[in-house]
């Protein structure tokens, strides 16, 4: 038995923070310790679950309902999940929060808080310049919003830091809430 409990991992943070990469070695992790997970990533939810959604504030408030609907029915029934979409917006990410609590299950918000200027400044999808030059409209951190988490329950400082670093401060904080057993 390897002990665990569901939760939602809600990590929030601009494109390019981080959130996947640090999922990546999570994923990992979890693997080598043989505690089940599911991954719901934003690009990859766009690409089935949301396909054919765009960025507008309607558009990505769907999006994420529809990630914190799959979460809660996974979370609730024992099987931890990561989410790893920008969810941009405050309220709908309490709402997120909220479907969680009504089932009893637990939400973990962490916010992946790389600054604008080093995600614009790695720019791993190049996005970020097609932002400045407008030829992506409604980029968040540019031309759209980005509400930051005001309590979140974890907050990764990821400059300076190895996702590697990132992934570890994650574990610690699940360990410590025995949402997963400790290593050893
Ligand atoms: S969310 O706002 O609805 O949570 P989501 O995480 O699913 O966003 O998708 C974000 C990803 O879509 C980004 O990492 C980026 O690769 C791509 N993308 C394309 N257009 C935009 C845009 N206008 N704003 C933000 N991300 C965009």
């Amino acid at each position: 038995m390897s002990g665990h409990k569901g939760f939602t991992l809600w990590m929030t943070g601009l494109s390019g923070s981080g959130k996947s990469t640090i999922t990546d070695v999570l994923i990992d992790e979890f693997e080598e310790r043989g505690i089940p997970l599911e991954v719901l990533d934003g690009d990859v939810v766009r690409e089935n679950l949301s396909k054919g959604l765009g960025f507008s504030k309607e558009d990505r408030d769907i999006n994420i309902r529809r990630i914190a609907f799959v979460a809660d029915l996974l979370s609730r029934n024992g099987v931890p999940v990561i989410t790893a979409a920008i969810s941009p917006y405050k309220a709908i990410r309490d709402e997120a929060r909220q479907m969680h609590e009504t089932t009893d299950a637990t939400f973990v918000e962490v916010f992946v808080a790389t600054s604008l200027e080093d995600c614009e400044e790695r720019d791993t999808k190049g996005l970020y310049a097609k932002a400045r030059s407008g030829e992506i409209k409604e980029f968040t951190g540019i031309s759209d919003p980005y509400e930051e988490p005001e309590n979140p329950e974890i907050r990764v400082e990821t400059h300076d830091k190895s996702p590697e670093e990132s992934a570890a401060q994650v574990l610690e904080y699940l360990e410590a809430q025995e949402l997963i057993p400790a290593k050893g």
